[in-house]
């Protein structure tokens, strides 16, 4: 008998002015000193001061740690750690994409647990109740806002660290479409595509239930209808909205039916080259979906459908090709880079970027388990 268990944060607002709503249900559960996790770029557009400046007029202290790095560090963690004690904060608030999300709670499951965030590596190492988290969302995307992933470079080692604890799960996630019409489309696409991705993992996963496969499905759907459209126009709040939605089902999936060899290895090209996390899931997930087939068909079959492809008269082998010339089409339509090489990968590097790859925990999910040389081919295919 196998028992499945569903994560997700306990409250959820998605939808315009959800931001407003948002410091409403922060006064109500009472807290007062918040450190802000966010990055640079953000503060610059003036996005942050939205948020702070509704903070303060609530008499909510808002200190802001602006130090996350795309890829965030364990550096970045021990720094916004720091920040908390010295200002003795009562909760923290993510505002951004994935990277202040994973860095938030680091900072806030080391905040009670104590020790370095490098001691929290794999599956569910702590025992406390990190501090409580509010995630507010800006990108469509990581779906970190409402996960129990958190995913830290370990500078020495040159890897990214996958933390999947319940307890990083925050409180409270925040989709406000508002706040993602500043994006780039290059930001867009990659998180659109990294979105894509995670639901197409849980799909084929092998800890797929009914309910993660339902929420797959729709996310698929809603990305290829809407990806496109948030891409070619960002003020496209529509579009954007519907994209916050989709993000949102495909991290339903993943946070409980878990990931895929794309995961396992843009982990790898992430920590290694510090590259952008959605572009190497977008290269790298045609090439697994290719190497998933011989044991996925039927699922890929489905994906096919999900994205508008005539395929219910096709043997599932058949269709498994169309869903991943589907989403080839799809990732050059956003102007995804079309190969790894694109991204300067050196393929003198593919062997230890496979040993890592075969290390990192979202691989054990895959539907078809690879060898090392395997894993160094669909790097190959990739380059
Ligand atoms: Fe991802």
């Amino acid at each position: 008998m196998t028992v499945s268990k569903f994560f997700i944060p306990a409250v959820n607002s998605l939808g315009q002015g959800a931001l407003d709503v948002t410091i409403d249900d922060i006064n109500n559960l009472g807290f007062k000193r918040a450190l802000v996790v966010t990055d640079k770029p953000l503060v610059e557009l003036g996005l942050v001061a939205k948020l702070t400046d509704k903070l303060v007029a609530n008499d909510i202290t808002a200190v802001v740690f602006d130090g996350t790095q795309p890829n965030p560090t364990t550096a970045n963690v021990a720094a916004g750690l720091a920040l908390l004690q010295k200002h003795r904060c009562d909760f923290v608030i993510s505002f951004g994409g994935g990277s202040p999300h994973d860095c938030a709670k680091g900072i806030a499951l080391v905040a009670t647990n104590g020790g370095d965030i490098r001691d929290y590596e794999g599956v569910d190492k702590s025992t406390k109740p990190q501090l409580p988290l509010v995630a507010i969302n800006t990108t469509a995307g990581t779906a970190s806002e409402m996960t129990r992933f958190c995913i830290i470079t370990d500078e020495a080692r040159h890897i990214k660290m996958a933390i999947v604890d319940k307890n990083t799960t925050p409180i409270l996630s925040v989709n406000d479409p508002e706040l993602m019409l500043a994006k780039p489309a290059a930001l867009t696409a990659a998180t659109g595509m990294d979105a894509l991705t995670h639901a197409v993992e849980a799909l084929v996963s092998t800890a797929a239930t009914p309910i993660t496969d339902a929420c797959a499905e729709k996310a698929i759907s809603l990305i290829g209808k809407h990806l496109r459209d948030a891409v070619a126009d960002g003020t496209d709040i529509s579009a954007r909205e519907q994209m916050a939605y989709a993000q949102f089902l495909a991290g339903m999936a993943f946070n409980n039916a878990s990931l895929g060899y794309v995961h396992a290895m843009a982990h790898q090209l992430g920590g290694f080259y510090d590259l952008p996390h959605g572009v190497c899931n977008a290269v790298l997930l045609p090439h697994v979906q290719a190497f998933n087939a011989p044991l996925a068909a039927e699922k890929l079959k489905l994906v096919a459908k999900l994205l508008g492809e005539e395929v219910d008269a096709l043997a599932a082998d058949d269709a498994a090709e169309i869903a991943i010339a589907a989403i080839r089409r799809l990732a050059a339509d956003v102007n995804i880079p079309k190969n790894l090489s694109e991204l300067d990968v050196d393929a003198e590097d593919i062997p230890m970027l496979a040993t890592n790859a075969l290390n990192d925990a979202c691989g054990l999910t895959n539907p078809r388990q690879a060898t090392h040389q395997e894993i160094c081919q669909i790097f190959s295919n990739a380059l």
